[in-house]
């Protein structure tokens, strides 16, 4: 794996061919100790925000790692955007009720700033990373569907945004303002979460509403996954028609497009974002990361070569479709930007997943030849990958 990292840069290919059989003759000591040389990122290679400098800005989610020693090297190098990864979500902001606590987040948004750097908010109203106070009734007993909660309810979420979006005014640009409301599985498409339980659908109308209130030049975004999924973008399609024909303040869409090796095609995807075009939508990708997994159960131990390079060509082609969609995409953020910090070592399994541009040593991987220079990528592997275990 960490050969190909380096296919393109022959100086570094040869010394990591010779770290590979010193730690292969030496005893075990060396190799450690070549294990704890430190980060640093490759300063001889195109940043990948630079590359796209005519079509988007690019984004990457962060947490408080990423703003300080080599971490911050390769952000500043490579990306001209940031989302919190979690700093902006309900749990981390309003802990607890009217107690606001913005210092993890403020500490991100001052490092993109004092780059310059866009920052998007992520995400006002969602159904995880909530705080258990939020669907308490007035007399801390869970929130049952009556009139009473739903004005209650409603009143917290005006409350929250209020406080959120007027905190981040002069900074976010663009907020994920609702998150995952649709669930293609119901003959409705609306998701069955607490929100949609106790206010119908009035939630998303009010976090559109106040939201514009408050930040009236902000972008505002409906963010959801499997996008290209035709099902669940019909539903999406026909909420946000609605929104718009009732004069809900709606700028756009938010692709979080996370995907693996083999979905979704970048058909699909150059499909969809012409539909929501079409409706005078802005549309942005918002979580992009690659799994190398087609499935939720393979596991491998050392991922094969040939899947990293696999994982470069998809890269490359979700970028084309993203070049031919210019003008219709204003924005593409990774989730993450180093495969040693992703939610997907997690999820759906621990496992070792290597989802973005830069390895674990924030070293450039085919998938990011695959994102600036397609031509630098190795010829694809025809043959079935081993070493895949279950
Ligand atoms: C969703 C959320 C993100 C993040 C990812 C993965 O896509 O929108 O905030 O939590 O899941 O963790």
């Amino acid at each position: 794996m960490t050969n190909l990292v380096f296919a393109a840069q022959p100086g570094i290919l040869m010394s990591t061919l010779l770290m590979g059989c010193m730690c292969f003759l030496l005893p075990s000591r060396s190799c450690q100790t070549a294990a704890l040389t430190p980060l640093q990122i490759q300063d001889n290679i195109p940043s990948v925000y630079q590359t796209f400098t005519d079509y988007f800005p690019i984004g990457a989610a962060i947490w408080r790692g990423d703003i300080t020693g080599p971490h911050s090297d390769l952000l500043k190098k490579h990306f001209n955007s940031i989302t919190t990864e979690n700093d902006m979500k309900w749990k981390s902001i309003e802990p607890a009720e009217g107690a606001f606590d913005f210092a993890a987040a403020d500490a991100l948004v001052a490092f993109a700033k004092a780059d310059h750097m866009r920052i998007r908010g992520h995400t006002l109203l969602w159904h995880k990373q909530n705080p258990a106070w939020l669907f308490k009734d007035a007399n801390g007993r869970d929130m049952q569907p009556t009139a009473e909660n739903k004005v209650l309810l409603l009143k917290r979420l005006e409350n929250h945004i209020r406080a959120v979006v007027s905190h981040y005014k002069d900074d976010v640009y663009a907020w994920d303002v609702v998150n995952e409301v649709i669930d293609p599985k119901e003959p409705d498409g609306f998701r069955r979460t607490r929100w949609f339980l106790i206010t119908g659908t009035n939630y998303i109308d009010t976090a559109f509403r106040t939201a514009h209130k408050i930040a009236p030049n902000a972008k505002l975004y409906i963010n959801d996954y499997d996008t290209t999924d035709p099902a669940k973008r019909t539903f999406l399609y026909n909420l946000v028609r609605d929104l718009k024909s009732r004069g809900v303040p709606i700028n756009g869409v938010g692709h979080q497009m996370h995907s693996n090796i083999g979905y979704p095609s970048a058909d699909a995807i150059v499909e969809t974002v012409n539909m929501f075009s079409g409706l005078g939508m802005d549309n942005q990708i918002t979580e992009l990361d690659i799994s190398i997994y087609k499935d939720s159960t393979s596991s491998y131990r050392d991922v094969p070569e040939e899947i990293l390079v696999q994982q470069g060509y998809r890269y490359r082609d979700l970028f084309q479709a993203f070049r031919k969609l210019k003008g219709k995409i204003s924005a593409v953020t990774f989730w993450g930007e180093a495969d040693d910090h992703t939610w997907l070592k997690k999820f759906p399994i621990q496992r070792l997943d290597l989802p973005l541009l830069f390895d674990e040593q924030l070293q450039a991987k085919p998938a990011y030849w695959g994102v600036v220079e397609p031509s630098r990528l190795p010829a694809p592997a025809s043959s079935k990958p081993a070493g895949i275990v279950r």
